[in-house]
């Protein structure tokens, strides 16, 4: 049986903390109703000149260490990213070049929160049909450069981070047994950049208008989240005739606490099974489950054989999920 496998992870944040009593002296909000609506308590930002880039290629060389992998085995790299350096080249392109892996093609997902998961499935499709043999797939943002912070309903949640995970063919029962992916661009409004592509190209206008930030109808995309993710939980359990009990560690996108309560209420599952992130990294993004996932791998709470649910929902909208036998 041919299966994909992560072989090794790794992630990387910037040292630049922002704590809620930071934001605190930016905007009308608390320490407290952060925490309470969102579970966050600091978040890491870029320093200034550091980009998208440079967090992947740390989580990207962290990750190849872990594999006993070098760069220039990779034949594809797949970047999650909303946040790229520039809309040319991609940021797939910037990091291969760092990375100098000779070998590999490279391409960017742009599935905002889901984007890891989207990168995974494609790497799993490509190695089972034995195009690609080692895929780098990247979870990597700066969300702090799209963060408009006189706004107190968004500028609290996000952060910039990377996660990667080096994924392999691997012949046997382990490895990645499912993935599911979603969207409806229907709901594009609830959560969107509306400046800087060909509808809105920058001028002084949209910068006026702050259109180059990120817009969140946070109450609306809160309620189809846990709707969706729902679905998308029952999918994969479904589809792998596997039962919630059966999963031994939940590694969901890090959006919001409360989200992830649910979820596992839902699942049935207690928290100490479900890796959280959110209170010291906040929202990354398409970073958020490769970082959260490398921290399990690293404490020793991931061990083989276990049976791993990811999931994650995101502008598009888009949400996703993949069921892993470690
Ligand atoms: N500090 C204090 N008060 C605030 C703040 C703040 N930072 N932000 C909003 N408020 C106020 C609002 O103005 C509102 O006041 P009002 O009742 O007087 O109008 C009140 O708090 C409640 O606002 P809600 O938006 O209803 O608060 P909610 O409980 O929904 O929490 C939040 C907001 C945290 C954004 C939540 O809706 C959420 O997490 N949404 C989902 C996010 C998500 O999953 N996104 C998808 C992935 S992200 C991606 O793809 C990039």
């Amino acid at each position: 049986m041919i299966h994909s496998r992560i072989i090794g992870t790794g992630s990387f944040v910037p040292k630049k903390v922002l704590t809620n009593h930071d934001l605190e002296k930016m905007v009308e909000t608390s320490h407290d109703w952060i925490v309470e609506r969102t579970g966050i308590h600091e978040r890491r930002i870029c320093e200034k000149g550091q980009t998208t880039s440079d967090l992947a290629y740390e989580a990207s060389v962290r990750a190849l260490k872990a594999a006993g992998v070098s760069a220039q085995d990779l034949d594809l790299i797949i970047v999650g990213t909303l946040t790229p350096d520039s809309a040319m080249p991609s940021l797939g392109c910037v990091l291969q070049a760092k990375l100098h892996a000779k070998k590999a093609a490279a391409f960017d997902i742009y599935a905002a929160c889901s984007g890891f998961l989207y990168g995974l499935s494609i790497a799993d499709g490509f190695i089972r049909s034995g195009m690609h043999h080692t895929i780098l797939v990247v979870g990597a943002e700066a969300l702090s450069r799209y963060t408009d912070y006189e706004d107190r309903t968004t500028c609290v949640l996000w952060g910039d981070g990377a996660g990667a995970a080096v994924v392999q063919r691997h012949a046997g029962k382990r490895g990645i047994l499912s993935t599911h992916l979603h969207s409806d661009g229907s709901y594009g409004d609830v959560l969107h950049i509306p400046g800087g592509g060909a509808s809105h190209p920058a001028t002084h206008d949209t910068v006026d208008k702050r259109m180059h930030y990120i817009k969140m109808k946070g109450n609306e995309t809160f309620k189809i989240a846990v709707r969706a993710l729902e679905d998308v939980v029952q999918e994969a359990l479904d589809h792998n005739k596997v039962k919630a009990e059966d999963i031994d560690l939940l590694v969901p996108h890090q959006a919001n606490l409360r989200i992830i309560q649910a979820m596992a209420k839902r699942l049935n599952m207690p928290m100490e099974k479900v890796v959280l992130t959110i209170n010291k990294y906040g929202n990354t993004s398409a970073a958020s489950i490769p970082m959260a996932l490398d921290e399990a791998v690293r404490d020793g709470r991931v061990k083989e054989n276990m049976l791993l649910l990811l999931e994650a929902f995101g502008g598009g909208l888009t949400w996703a999920s993949a069921l892993i036998r470690w």
